[in-house]
């Protein structure tokens, strides 16, 4: 029998027999995960970052599904609009995408961008207005799908959201009309979605969301921005684990979020994991961030941080200005991958830069670093955190994972881990 390495010393190109392979990788999916569908290795793409990410720095080749990043909801439920999200990039962008046979979606809303959901689908003839608006916009730019990324249903995010008790019965009827039209029944519905089920008329979670299965594609679980500048101490942005903290500090993770969402009738097989190529920075005087372990200094557990010297993030950060709703805001702290390695706290090959104090919190299974001289502490998913998420969806057969989002991550180290680990095919070698 031949060895891999006969094979190619005979000059057989076994390494770039990508079908071959991936046959056989599909193969291997149907019998262990589901027979009838296929793992999603997705993103989302920020038209806004076009300029400094262009489509052309896509590893298209590793993903299945990308999501064009926002149609806002606007006043009129005759519209959507792309303001801010470069729509000349769009066409080029769902080009791009099918050339390499990967979907291409639009997600629609966003943290800013919901602000006119309740109302666009408050009555019948709201939502056959909407239902109209969504499948010729789809028609318009060729779209495979679209995302709904409604922040939040029955629940108020940015702060001037229209919002209703009636929210989640009415987003349920609208996706229900939108996939009984001949349009949107072709169409890849999805949405993303808080770490806990939408909430209901009372308040609270929806106890069963089982009729948002039968009209969606898949729920792609944000689970990220789960502790951040808002918050009473610095925790991990994207816990993949919190049964193992303290009570006080079980604040959402991916185990809570797939086991709350899968009592509640969402299929694992329709649960995407959403991930973050991002971290939150704080500012942690040093005498709280580090604490004595024998005769060397170890970064503490959720240390408290100064929140009014809130760090500025990356260049890719929000600064400080006024949100949609009018309120002033600091600046979003937020530090991509690449911004990570950019401003000194990790090697260009994602591991820990020298002088830089470093901590994986085995609960969340997620990374710390600290630079003791400015005194800002980062918390952030690395290579290790992503191939922790990936060994979990494979575990639990959830249908895979979409990254917020595909420019964040440097040289793929992120990408490839997460892909690796939830079982995808890599052919990095070719
Ligand atoms: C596989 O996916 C199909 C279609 O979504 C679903 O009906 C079925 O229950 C899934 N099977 C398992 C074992 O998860
Ligand atoms: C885009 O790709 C080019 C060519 O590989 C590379 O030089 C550049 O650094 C990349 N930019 C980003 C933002 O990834
Ligand atoms: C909808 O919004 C787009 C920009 O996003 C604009 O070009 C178009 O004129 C608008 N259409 C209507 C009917 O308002
Ligand atoms: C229906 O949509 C229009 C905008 O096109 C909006 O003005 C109106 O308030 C909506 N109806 C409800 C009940 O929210
Ligand atoms: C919610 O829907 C019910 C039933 O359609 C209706 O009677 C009620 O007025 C609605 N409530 C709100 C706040 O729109
Ligand atoms: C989460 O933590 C609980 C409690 O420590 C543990 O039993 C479980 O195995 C952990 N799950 C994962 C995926 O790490
Ligand atoms: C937080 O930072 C501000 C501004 O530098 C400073 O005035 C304040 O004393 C700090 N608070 C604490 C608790 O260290
Ligand atoms: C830590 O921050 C200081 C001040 O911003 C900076 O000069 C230094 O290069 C940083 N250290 C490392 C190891 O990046
Ligand atoms: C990452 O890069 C640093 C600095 O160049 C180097 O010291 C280290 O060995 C590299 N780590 C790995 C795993 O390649």
């Amino acid at each position: 029998m031949l060895s891999l390495f006969s094979l190619s010393l005979l000059g057989l190109p076994f390494v770039c027999h990508k079908s071959f392979f991936y046959s056989r990788r599909h193969i291997y999916y149907r019998s262990h995960i589901n027979a009838t569908v296929d793992m999603v290795s997705a993103a989302w793409y920020a038209g806004w970052h076009a300029e400094d990410f262009p489509l052309a720095n896509v590893s298209w080749d590793k993903y299945t599904h990308m999501t064009y990043s926002f149609a806002v909801t606007v006043p009129s439920v005759h519209n959507v609009s792309l303001d801010g999200s470069d729509a000349e990039v769009l066409p080029k962008f769902v080009a791009a995408a099918h050339q390499n046979g990967v979907k291409a979606l639009v997600s629609t809303g966003g943290w800013t961008g919901s602000r006119y959901f309740s109302s666009n689908v408050a009555t019948e003839e709201n939502r056959t207005a909407f239902v109209k608006t969504i499948t010729q916009f789809a028609t318009t730019y060729d779209l495979d799908g679209i995302d709904f990324d409604w922040e939040y249903p029955g629940n108020q995010g940015i702060g001037c959201n229209v919002i209703s008790s009636n929210d989640t019965s009415n987003f349920l009827a609208f996706l229900q009309e939108l996939r009984a039209d001949s349009v949107g029944k072709n169409l890849i519905l999805t949405a993303a979605t808080p770490v806990t089920p939408w909430k209901g008329p009372d308040g609270n979670s929806l106890t069963d969301v089982s009729a948002f299965a039968k009209v969606l594609d898949w729920v792609a679980i944000m689970n990220y921005d789960v502790w951040g500048s808002w918050s009473s101490a610095v925790g991990p942005n994207a816990p993949l684990n919190d049964t193992c903290a303290l009570p006080t500090d079980q604040q959402g993770s991916a185990v809570s979020a797939l086991k709350a969402w899968t009592a509640a009738g969402m299929p694992a097989h329709q649960t995407v994991l959403g991930v973050a190529s991002y971290g939150h920075s704080f500012h942690v005087d040093a005498l709280d961030a580090l604490e004595c372990d024998d005769d060397s200094s170890v970064l503490a557990a959720f240390p408290a941080f100064n929140a009014s010297q809130q760090p500025i993030g990356d260049k890719w950060d929000d600064p400080a200005g006024t949100d949609v709703c009018g309120q002033t805001t600091g600046p979003g702290g937020n530090f991509d991958f690449w911004g990570l390695i950019d401003a000194g706290f990790l090697f260009s090959n994602g591991s820990v830069a020298s002088g830089i104090d470093y901590r994986f919190d085995e609960c969340s299974q997620t990374a710390y670093v600290y630079n003791r001289t400015s005194e800002i502490m980062v918390s952030f998913d690395n290579a290790d955190a992503f191939a922790a998420k990936g060994e979990f969806i494979k575990a639990n057969n959830l249908r895979g994972f979409a990254m917020w989002e595909a420019g964040g991550d440097s040289g793929d180290i992120l990408l490839d881990s997460i892909r690796e680990a939830s079982g995808f095919d890599d052919d990095d070698d070719c």
